[in-house]
């Protein structure tokens, strides 16, 4: 064999193996990845979302796990306030017990809340002050250090639990919790007053345990409306005493949701400050109705679109809101109305001679029944809530009181709010996490206020959602299809304008929201790395989970 050959044949042998491609198997293989350099560093504020105002110093001050709760003013004292306490309490110092004692500088939180009136409703006012004092001589004494947060609500208090408990950081070396960059001044409050997430239960089941687990990771992100998309045409799983065959429509008997599951949903969710609106999609999206009452079909033919003709129809529905009106307290109620499909009502013969007798095109029959569904909701004191075809289709009838939920595109919040309805936006392009391609960036950059530059009409955007429906989801992946994705939106529900968009996007806000993503793991809450390609997939090899 020539010299020059063997060489060149040996280089190639030498440099596969340092490549890793033929090591024997069973060997550690190296992946092509680079070790991606973790710039998380000391100097950075690792808030999300990111208070309105906030300004700190360089004092790192320890945390006493025995740290106790010290309640002031009228509210202070409600059990929500005591056990969200301890919830973070036990969040903070769950794996790191450390080491009770006297020598920590923070042994004590004031909780001073102005209101005792418990009562969640939209717009409740979410602002608080959060003071952490240091040492005024530099020294570790916990006469001087003071823990405050000041709020006018129990809700408002909440919030600041979550924002301090994001500032107590584990110190390896030392084995306690530090606060760092002390003193801070923290002075916050929500941008919009509804910061939503829709959980579709139809399409497939989750059980309860699951939703307070999806509702307790929203409060990490100070979301606080979870939209449950409770039924819609594949099952009916929850239980209505009114109408108890109905709940006939769930996939199995086993996938159900009584009325004390759902009571303990609206309750739990309280005590985290968050707001349960109920869905029931109608005239469309409807077919599992109709396993239980046949007659709410039109005919064997036509099933998904419930009998218009037919005052069981507006029965049913005001029996189940008669219902739903005990267990949800929430003054906003979805009527859903999307995607009617009249074609099956002109090919029943009972249907279009009905509509011939009353004048009515399929388009009319479509205003008649949501409007008739507005009118029983509205009877039962809830202000209803409709997406956006209602609007599109006849928005000059609806309720002046009407929500529209917008799903279809961009720019039809400025059109309802000029048209003096309020607005939620879930423009599908980038606020749908179901749609797997779609990037942080995405949900980060949506803007609910684009192309509204009036005040006025500003003011009647109440918010945004972000919608999880499941098709091709269920416990399995749920939570990391929502995290972190969701989060990108709740910062740009909750931070100022200047924050989310002064900057723009640059690596800041990526390594803020990779370390919101390690908080959510370390909590417990299976968020899928930030950097990936498609929601949801696992990482793509070794690395630190902060840098992914
Ligand atoms: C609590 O606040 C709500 C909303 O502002 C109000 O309707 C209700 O009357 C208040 N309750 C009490 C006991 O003050
Ligand atoms: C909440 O209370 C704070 C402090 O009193 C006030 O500045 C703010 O305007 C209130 N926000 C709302 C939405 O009422
Ligand atoms: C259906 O309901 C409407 C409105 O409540 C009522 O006027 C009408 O008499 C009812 N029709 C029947 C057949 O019950
Ligand atoms: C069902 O559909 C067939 C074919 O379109 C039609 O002939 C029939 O009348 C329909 N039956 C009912 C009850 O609507
Ligand atoms: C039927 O409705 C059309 C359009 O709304 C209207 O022009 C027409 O006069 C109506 N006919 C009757 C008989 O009411
Ligand atoms: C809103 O701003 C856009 C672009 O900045 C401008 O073209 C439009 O005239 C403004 N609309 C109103 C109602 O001021
Ligand atoms: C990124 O933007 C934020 C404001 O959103 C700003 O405070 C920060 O300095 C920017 N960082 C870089 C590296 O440009």
């Amino acid at each position: 064999m020539p010299f020059g050959a063997f060489t060149a044949l040996h280089l190639l042998l030498i440099a596969l193996l340092f490549s890793g491609v033929l090591l024997p198997a069973g060997g550690r293989k190296r992946s092509g990845l680079r070790r991606s350099t973790v710039r998380l560093d000391d100097s950075s504020i690792y808030l999300w979302p990111l208070p309105k105002q906030y300004s700190h110093g360089s004092q790192t001050l320890t945390v006493d796990p025995d740290i106790a709760l010290e309640a002031r003013g009228p509210g202070g004292s409600s059990a929500i306030v005591s056990e969200a306490f301890d919830r973070y309490k036990n969040l903070v110092f769950k794996q790191q017990a450390g080491y009770a004692g006297g020598d920590h500088d923070i042994a004590k939180l004031i909780v001073v809340v102005a209101s005792e009136n418990d009562t969640l409703q939209l717009g409740v006012n979410e602002s608080y002050t959060l003071y952490i004092r240091g040492a005024s001589d530099g020294g570790r004494l916990s006469i001087v250090s003071e823990v405050s947060i000041e709020a006018n609500t129990i809700y408002g208090a909440l919030r600041g639990l979550e924002t301090l408990s994001q500032l107590c950081i584990y110190n390896y070396d030392t084995k306690t919790i530090e606060v760092h960059k002390a003193p801070w001044f923290i002075q916050d409050e929500p941008r919009f007053s509804y910061r939503g997430l829709l959980l579709d239960t139809s399409r497939h089941f989750l059980p309860v345990n699951i939703i307070k687990q999806v509702i307790e990771s929203m409060s990490y992100a100070k979301l606080n409306v979870l939209h449950w998309h409770i039924i819609d045409e594949e099952s009916f799983p929850l239980e209505v005493p009114t109408y108890p065959n109905l709940w006939e429509g769930s996939y199995t008997k086993w996938e159900r949701y009584t009325v004390e599951d759902a009571y303990e949903i609206v309750d739990f969710a309280k005590r985290r400050g968050i707001h349960i609106m109920a869905e029931i999609d109608v005239p469309g999206h409807a077919e599992s109705w109709g396993v239980g009452y046949p007659a709410l079909w039109p005919s064997r033919n036509c099933t998904e679109t419930l009998d218009v003709t037919k005052n069981f129809s507006f029965e049913v529905i005001s029996g189940i809101l008669t219902d739903m009106r005990k267990i949800f307290p929430f003054e906003l109620f979805h009527l859903g109305g999307d995607e009617v499909h009249g074609d099956c009502w002109l090919s029943t013969p009972h249907v279009k001679e009905w509509l011939n007798q009353h004048n009515m095109t399929t388009n009319d029959a479509y205003q008649y029944f949501v409007l008739r569904a507005q009118d029983i909701a509205i009877a039962h004191n809830w202000t209803p809530v409709n997406w956006e075809e209602t609007f599109n289709s006849f928005g000059e009838k609806l309720n002046p009181h009407t929500v529209v939920h917008n799903w279809l595109g961009p720019g039809v919040c400025p059109k309802v709010v000029a048209k003096g309805l309020r607005c939620i936006a879930s423009n599908q392009g980038v606020w749908y996490l179901d749609h797997l391609d779609i990037p942080w960036e995405d949900f980060y950059t949506s803007e609910p206020l684009e192309g509204i530059n009036v005040t006025s009409q500003q003011e009647l955007v109440l918010g945004g959602e972000v919608c999880m429906w499941g098709e091709t989801t269920d416990t399995s992946d749920v939570q990391q299809t929502i995290w972190p994705r969701a989060a990108a939106a709740a910062e740009r529900l909750w931070s100022s304008i200047e924050a989310t968009s002064a900057g723009g996007l640059n690596d800041t806000v990526l390594h803020r929201l990779q370390y919101f993503r390690g908080l959510l793991n370390h909590r417990g809450v299976p968020a899928a790395p930030v950097t990936n390609r498609y929601a949801r997939q696992p990482p793509i090899g070794p690395g630190s989970c902060f840098s992914q």
